[in-house]
């Protein structure tokens, strides 16, 4: 017996529940124009240190590096990718020619991570990655969350979640923050958890959303990114606030939310639920407008987008489960009596399934009962009896397993009944 690797999730008996969502999901972003693309799962290390920010625990701690055999060169190095809006933008930059922008696209896939598991953490994990490249306009940023939220509270009827919102500026207003916030900080140093005391030397930045109380209490008195933005900055983030107040859309502003990947600037936001515990963001994302020439692109092209954690998302909606599940096809199980009809079932299975029916088959048990038994369990809606007299005749016995009633048709005619 093999066990499963650590942190990772067989999916065995969920599928139609994972398929539900995705696809209501996917028919939303539809409907805004969103198409869907596919990306590699191997990128190039380098693509991340570069997107993500060398410093960034994604990239610093948490890679899964693929010893590859014949690349000698470090930037030739492969990994499993730890997200998806890199590889968007790489296939973006390279595509671009034939995009019309802003080029609004989704993926689905696995991502990895090398995290400590636990409840809504894995080492490999699914999202659904929103990316809207090309597109300036702030209003693009009010327009894509109202978006998020409509599918979260009214398409999935999550019942209760909230919004986390946060301006970061531009580089040049957070050079000056930053400097203030060190020499704020490094007088205290001995007080802060040994995590910031490392930030604050790689990216003092990320200290600012540290979980721990103390630290959060430390920060209280920091000085304040919105205190040193710039007045074109300053506007963007008021008409990004009354954007959202116009379009109903409820948030809670929250300072000391600054995201993990370096790429950010402006908009950030979360999706966060109560019900998650300590991994509580279940939907994240923001404005990136740097990324594409931090992967050498000459030109500024400036994005936005999001992702969503399909585990944690599945975790909240577990008690609607039945409603999104996606709706199997009504079955029909066709059941021979003795091996003699055994080829015939065969056959019929084939016509039926040319007629675009579900068909399941139950061949090897020798008792009736238990095959009838079987049928049950598997759901059937019908069940096609085969003895000899129906083969003799050609016809076959139908029941209808919901109401009882039984019924004999001809083989050529059994397509009409189920
Ligand atoms: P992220 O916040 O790192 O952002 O991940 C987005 C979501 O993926 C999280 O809110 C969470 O639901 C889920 N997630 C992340 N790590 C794990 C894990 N170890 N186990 C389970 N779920 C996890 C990004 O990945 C950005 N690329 C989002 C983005 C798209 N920004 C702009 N465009």
């Amino acid at each position: 017996m093999f066990l499963k690797v650590k942190g990772v999730c067989d999916n065995f008996f969920e599928m139609t529940y994972w398929s539900g969502v995705r696809k209501k999901i996917e028919a939303h972003l539809k409907s805004y124009n969103f198409g869907e693309i596919d990306t590699p799962i191997l990128e190039h290390v380098s693509l991340f240190q570069r997107g993500l920010g060398y410093e960034t625990d994604v990239v610093s701690k948490q890679m899964f590096i693929i010893e590859s055999k014949g690349s000698s060169r470090d930037d030739d190095q492969i990994c499993l990718r730890p997200e998806g809006t890199a590889g968007t933008m790489r296939a973006f930059l390279d595509e671009q020619s034939q995009a019309v922008t802003p080029c609004k696209v989704f993926s689905y896939g696995p991502m990895f991570r090398y995290e400590r598991p636990q409840k809504g953490r894995m080492r490999e994990f699914h999202q659904i990655n929103l990316e809207m490249i090309g597109g300036a306009s702030i209003l693009y940023d009010a327009h894509l969350i109202k978006m998020l939220q409509t599918l979260f509270a009214e398409v999935l009827q999550i019942e209760s979640f909230v919004l986390k919102l946060n301006f970061l500026g531009q580089p040049a207003d957070r050079k000056e923050f930053v400097t203030a916030l060190v020499a704020f900080l490094t007088p205290q140093v001995a007080s802060l958890c040994a995590d910031c005391q490392t930030r604050l030397q790689s990216n003092p930045l990320r200290v600012l959303d540290c979980k721990s109380v103390s630290c959060q209490k430390l920060f209280e008195s920091a000085p304040k990114l919105s205190d040193f933005f710039s007045q074109q900055t300053q506007a963007q983030w008021q008409l990004l606030q009354e954007t959202l107040h116009e379009l109903s859309v409820t948030y809670v502003i929250d300072p000391h939310l600054v995201r993990g990947l370096d790429y950010y600037n402006k908009t950030v936001f979360e999706f966060v639920s109560v019900n998650l515990g300590a991994q509580s963001a279940f939907c994240a994302g923001g404005r990136y407008d740097g990324l594409a020439q931090q992967l050498g692109s000459k030109v500024e092209v400036p994005a936005f987008g999001s992702a969503i954690g399909m585990e944690r998302l599945l975790m909240i909606l577990e008690s609607q489960k039945e409603r999104l599940s996606e709706k199997p096809q009504p079955l029909t199980c066709i059941i021979p009596l003795t091996e003699a009809q055994n080829k015939l079932a065969l056959h019929l299975a084939d016509f039926l399934q040319s007629h675009a029916k579900a068909v399941d088959l139950l061949l090897d048990d020798q008792k009736t009962q238990n095959k009838m038994k079987k049928a049950n369990q598997l759901k059937a809606q019908f069940v096609l009896i085969l003895g000899e007299d129906e083969q003799k005749n050609n016809t076959v016995t139908v029941k209808n397993m919901i109401t009882g009633s039984q019924e004999v048709v001809l083989q050529s005619e059994v397509h009409m009944k189920v």
